[in-house]
């Protein structure tokens, strides 16, 4: 099936993808009374929390997603990340946050029903043959700014920036989603969060070493990953846990010193993960020839490894990059794949496509998800108090970890999803360088919002 390349442009031939695999092997669901309002189309997302459908209201027409959220698995009554999201979502309106229309409870289950977005930057990224161009790329960083910078003026931590979560529409709309483990923060008030949160990839590395008083600043790190995987089509840390992401962060990065981030030695891990040499940052080395200055400039901004040294979301948008051509394009420039695809379309496309290589590659993201994968681990360049090996770190870590952290509640849950990603890397360019009202029924939501 050919692929309707962007709203403007039509010449890629090259852009013709396979017929979009969403209602196939889908198992028919009864929506009850529901089922006379919305016509289920088919799965596009599988999360933690439950199936996501897409759906057409028989009335209107419109298309919407049901995030249906999963109860068998609950003992303690509704799950605490659904009221979150419901508590959170209702209360924002902005372009670049998803819109929760409503919730419906059907025969006990409840469904979330969101505006329907036809991709993910996770799908899009893993797409075959689509690929963002420099004003694409910049236009999409400044929406997921522009997501957080309201999040952040609301006083909301989304804590799970990632690929997945940044749903797309065919207009070129990127919208912040899946709040299951955001909360409210207040600024200057010094709570304890959990720090087993944010998937792997993205998270930084204060959560990694223990910290549990933090703020916008773990969102502006993820954004600052996201930029590099929209530039260089690749995460730039892909750790299998939580030792091996702390090194990948290193390895780029540097390792940490008090000169450059003071209460690093403070934080509740440093010790137990230790360096064992200091190693000088390799940032401009590895990206310089694939980002314009200006870029290569943000990029280390964001992924400041002292978190009080990255700039917020809002000062994030006022940096040159943003006025340096090529300028960001308008998002209905965007290019535009025909059909749906999502994270989920992407690996039904590769399971398919890969049978029983990618069945063990998704026995290892489930592995990386639990945080528990041994096999595949780098030998450890951090030292462990008194020189353990690398899987007896872990363990420790883990140790450490369970004691310290305030709940590990958010940790699994929001765990790694090592997506499989293009590894192309385009060059950078020198030319271009130069140049609502929601219903909510029955539920009280006054205790949506846990201490953590
Ligand atoms: N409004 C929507 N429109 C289209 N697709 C959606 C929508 N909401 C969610 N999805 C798809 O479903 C997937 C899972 O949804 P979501 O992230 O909200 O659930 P989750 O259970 O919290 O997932 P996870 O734990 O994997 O992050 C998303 O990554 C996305 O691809
Ligand atoms: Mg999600």
């Amino acid at each position: 099936m050919a692929v309707e390349v962007g709203a403007k442009e039509t010449t890629a031939e090259a852009r013709r993808v396979p017929p979009t695999p969403v209602s196939a092997s889908v198992p028919q669901i009864d929506l009850g009374s529901g089922s006379q309002l919305y016509e289920r189309l088919g799965q596009v997302g599988e999360g933690t929390y439950g199936k996501v459908y897409k759906a057409r209201n028989r009335e209107t027409g419109q298309l919407v997603a049901l995030k249906r959220i999963r109860m068998e698995t609950e003992r303690d009554g509704f799950p605490i990340t659904a009221m979150r999201e419901m508590k959170l979502l209702q209360s924002m309106c902005h372009e670049n946050v998803l819109k929760l229309y409503e919730v419906m409870i059907l025969k006990g289950s409840v469904y979330l029903v969101f505006e329907y977005m036809d991709y993910d930057l996770a799908g899009v990224l893993a797409h075959p043959k689509l690929q963002y161009d420099e004003s694409h790329a910049k236009c999409l960083l400044r929406q997921l700014l522009e997501g957080l910078r309201y999040l952040h003026k609301k006083g909301v931590l989304h804590r799970d920036i990632k690929g997945s979560n940044l749903l797309l529409n065919k207009c070129g709309d990127l919208k912040l989603a899946d709040f299951g483990l955001a909360r409210l923060h207040r600024r200057g008030r010094n709570a304890d969060y959990t720090n087993r949160v944010i998937t792997l990839w993205y998270r930084p590395p204060e959560l990694l070493l223990g910290e549990t008083k933090y703020g916008p600043e773990v969102d502006v790190w993820g954004a600052g990953c996201i930029m590099l995987e929209l530039l260089t089509g690749k995460a730039p840390f892909q750790g299998q846990d939580e030792i091996s992401q702390l090194e990948q962060v290193y390895n780029t990065l540097g390792t940490p010193d008090t000169e450059r981030w003071p209460g690093v030695v403070d934080l509740p891990w440093y010790h137990l993960v230790r360096p064992k040499e200091a190693r000088p940052s390799a940032f401009r080395e590895r990206y310089a020839s694939l980002l314009s200055p200006a870029a290569l400039e943000l990029a280390e901004q964001l992924l400041s490894m002292n978190p009080a040294g990255r700039p917020s979301a809002e000062e994030a948008l006022e940096h040159r990059y943003f006025s340096e051509k090529p300028l960001a394009c308008s998002p209905a420039s965007l290019p535009c794949i025909e059909g749906d695809w999502h994270e989920f379309e992407s690996k039904q496309r590769n399971k398919r496509r890969h049978g029983a290589a990618s069945t063990t590659n998704n026995a290892e993201a489930r592995a990386v998800r639990a945080g528990t994968t041994a096999s595949g681990r780098p030998s450890g360049s951090l030292s462990v108090e008194s020189s353990q090996t690398s899987t007896a770190a872990k363990r420790s870590y883990d140790e450490v970890a369970a004691g310290l952290s305030p709940t590990t509640a958010g940790g699994d849950a929001s765990a790694a999803s090592p997506e499989a990603k293009r590894t192309a890397v385009r060059p950078y360019d020198a030319s271009h360088g130069n140049t609502q009202a929601i219903s909510v029924t029955m539920l009280d939501s006054s205790t949506a919002v846990d201490p953590h």
